[in-house]
């Protein structure tokens, strides 16, 4: 018996080997000559042997029961030299299967081809996702990232999901799986070998205790409270002006007037920053060399006001999130730049794009929307850090039904605006997150949309774990001359009639400063922080007393503040000693025009203004103010430039200064006196606010400029 089952197996086994030898061999002397093959044309005879042995191995490996993955014919199929495979020395199957590597650029165009007519439609253009299909432009596909197992994919499709078998033959099935492979390695590269040396882990604790760890940087505000402020006190007015460059990080740009105006992040003896595009990099916080880049291909038509912008990232774990300008919000790993998912927040095709840094809270990514020139119905939106599935939606435009929808007394809240387009704070304490509300749409008249067009240029207080309103408040009920409240809050406690309350106080772009309750939204001060004559005060709930140059008019009337308001969305600072708010202000007055039918200012086709309005000095001037936080009261003001486009939020140090950009200048201010101390030109567009942290235990300035980012340190 025994002898018998030994004889059977040496039988099958020999069969098994002839049958090997017999393909492979069939495989040798077929007709295509082996070196005249696609990619082998100068081989040698030591590798044809090599990978005609493979081959055989491959038989004999089938014919014993393995390569489940292959059928016979299509094995036999994928083996022949001209099916475009390299069958390759390696421990699997899969291993030693390689096609995306070596396919022809014919063949991947013929991939793209088919890609486009059969899978965009579920997997988006480019691969980027859509309701019907998950992203494609990452790696660590659910089903494997080699070529065999996307080879599969599509072969059977996946059972029980929309994914469909492609019911293509082999050659058309590798053709995609060579495209779809290019998709993957364009949302990523890693640029050292053999792994960035990263190891980012940010825990929610972490985040809660930011600004009070001055050796990092991690979030839009540098801590939740909104302060942008850092406790460092190395550098201060008596020595600052021994400030030297550490480096300098140029980076490529196709824009024509290359902007940075995110704000880093730091932490892991690394800087994480986004730029236009929007393109994320990662850099040695030494150095100033690039550990890994993400580079995103951005679509060439998508609704845009204002530039290419992006304002940065957030982090928590080792993840880091951005809102991509078409729309998604990405989720990195911190380490090596790899895409972990994406989820489309809005579409482009709304109207929709995301500037804007978005927030972690617990376990939420927090994200708005920009799109208020283009008709969108704003929303600010939480989804899951690790999933990337939507948990809350709150739309700012409320809808039938909802709290505030009457003051739409029209259709108009439809495309009612309410873009959420600047990052809000939170406070553990209260819970409650607070996100500033930009402008109603259309921006320049309000002819369409009767009514207060809650919640635009408002606060909204949104408990964090459910995105539901705790409490509003409106600064500018029906506006019609594009003072967004895209400002960030300031979240503060400070002594306001004689008791400490915990307060936000808001500088706003329709140039009144305000000091909330942030526990029950009450108003309790509003004062002008710059010239105003829209209004002839506030009430005593804070409602603005209509001043006749405040409405927009056909004849066009001359109204204070202009266009870009007292302050815009470039950032306050908060002083916790001198309880002072450093704000980047503007004097201004423009000429508001409504325009006749709601249609739009020339060179501004396509974007839903109503009307517009043009500064009287183009550009205006631009200040610093420092204010008592509790009265608005003005303790100095610094002239930062005389007349010019760009200027940065600002940075306070427990130092003793305040620091900011204008006109392609960097500056440091005394924080009691306003008196400059340092200044030094950077040749760049000045729109990012600085930021400071240490690097080796030595304080630092970090500011960005142009398409560079500059370091400075004593
Ligand atoms: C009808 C919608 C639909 C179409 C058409 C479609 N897919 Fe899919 N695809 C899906 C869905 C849904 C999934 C997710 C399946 C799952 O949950 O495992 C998926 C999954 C995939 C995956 C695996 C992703 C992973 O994480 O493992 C790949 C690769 C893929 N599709 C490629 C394609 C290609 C290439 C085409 C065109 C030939 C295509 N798909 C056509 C809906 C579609």
């Amino acid at each position: 018996m025994f002898m018998k089952i030994k004889k059977l197996a040496f039988v099958t086994s020999a069969a098994v080997i002839l049958i090997g030898t017999i393909c492979a061999a069939a495989l040798y002397w077929h007709p295509i000559n082996w070196k005249s093959a696609a990619g082998l044309e100068s081989v040698s005879n030591e590798k044809i042997w090599r990978s005609f042995s493979l081959r055989a191995r491959l038989c004999v490996q089938k014919a014993k029961g393995g390569v489940p993955e292959l059928s016979w014919t299509e094995l036999w199929e994928l083996m022949r030299p001209e099916s475009g495979v390299h069958w390759i020395e390696g421990r699997s199957v899969e291993g030693s299967f390689v096609y995306s590597s070596t396919a022809s650029e014919g063949d991947r165009a013929a991939g793209a081809c088919i890609f486009r007519k059969r899978c965009t439609g579920c997997h988006g253009s480019d691969g980027w996702g859509g309701l019907h299909g998950p992203s494609l432009n990452r790696s660590g596909y659910k089903h494997g990232d080699s070529d065999l197992a996307i080879y599969k994919v599509l072969r059977d499709g996946v059972p029980g999901t929309a994914m469909p078998s492609a019911a293509l033959p082999p050659r058309e099935l590798l053709q995609i799986v060579a495209h779809v492979r290019t998709l993957q390695v364009h949302s990523s590269k890693d640029l050292k070998a053999g792994g960035s040396g990263l190891a980012v882990k940010v825990s929610s604790e972490r985040l809660q205790a930011a600004g009070t760890n001055p050796d990092e940087w991690l979030m839009y505000s540098g801590s939740y409270n909104g302060w942008r402020h850092s406790s460092l006190t190395e550098i201060t007015p008596a020595n600052v002006a021994q400030l030297r460059i550490r480096w300098i990080k140029q980076f490529d740009s196709n824009d024509p007037v290359p902007v940075i105006e995110g704000t880093p992040l730091v932490t892991g003896g690394a800087i994480f920053m986004t730029g236009p595009a929007p393109n994320v990099w990662a850099l040695d916080a030494k150095t100033g060399d690039v550990i890994w880049a993400y580079e995103r291909p951005m679509p060439a038509d998508l609704p845009l006001c204002c530039g290419r912008n992006n304002r940065g990232l957030a982090v928590q774990g080792s993840t880091l999130f951005f809102g991509s300008l078409d729309g998604y919000l990405v989720a990195l790993d911190a380490n090596n730049g790899m895409v972990i998912w994406q989820t489309l927040v809005a579409s482009p095709s709304d109207g929709y794009s995301i500037t804007g840094a978005p927030l972690v809270v617990d376990h939420s990514v927090v994200v708005g929307v920009a799109g208020g020139e283009f008709g969108i119905r704003g929303f600010l939106a939480a989804y899951d850090v690790s999933t990337g599935q939507r948990q809350w939606k709150f739309q700012t435009i409320p809808g039938p039904g909802e709290a505030g929808h009457g003051t739409w007394e029209s259709d108009a809240w439809r495309a009612g605006g309410g873009p959420t387009w600047n990052t809000g704070s939170y406070d553990p304490s209260t819970g409650l997150l607070y996100w500033g509300v930009g402008n109603p749409s259309p921006g320049y008249s309000g002819d369409a949309r009767p009514g207060d067009n809650l919640f635009t240029n408002s606060v909204i207080a949104l408990h964090a774990s459910s995105g539901k309103l705790a409490w509003y408040f409106q600064f500018t009920p029906h506006d019609e001359h594009d003072w967004d409240s895209a400002q960030t809050p300031v979240l503060a406690d400070l002594v306001i009639g004689g008791l400490v309350r915990k307060v936000i106080c808001w500088p706003n772009r329709n140039a009144f400063y305000y000091v909330l309750d942030r526990v029950t939204g009450e108003f309790l001060v509003g004062v002008p922080f710059v010239a105003l004559d829209w209004a002839k005060g506030l009430t005593s709930a804070g409602r603005p007393i209509p001043a006749d140059a405040g409405g927009v008019s056909a004849a066009g009337r001359l109204t204070k503040p202009g266009v870009g308001g007292g302050t815009n969305w470039q950032n306050p600072a908060f002083d916790p000693i001198r309880e002072s708010i450093f704000v980047p202000a503007t004097e201004s007055a423009a000429i508001f025009t409504k325009l006749a039918e709601n249609g739009a200012m020339p060179g501004q086709q396509g974007l839903v203004l109503g009307s517009g309005g043009i500064d009287v000095a183009s550009p205006p001037p631009r200040f610093v103010l420092a204010l008592d936080a509790a009265t608005g009261r003005r303790k100095w003001e610094y002239l930062a430039s005389a007349a010019a486009l760009d200027h940065s939020g600002l940075l306070a140090t427990a130092g003793g200064l305040v620091f900011g950009a204008s006109a392609g200048y960097c500056f440091a201010l005394d924080a009691d006196t306003g008196r400059e101390v340092w200044r030094v030109s950077l040749g760049g567009k000045t729109m990012a606010a600085p930021i400071s942290f240490t690097v080796d235990g030595r304080q630092v300035i970090a500011v960005a400029a142009g398409r560079a980012l500059f370091v400075f340190g004593l």
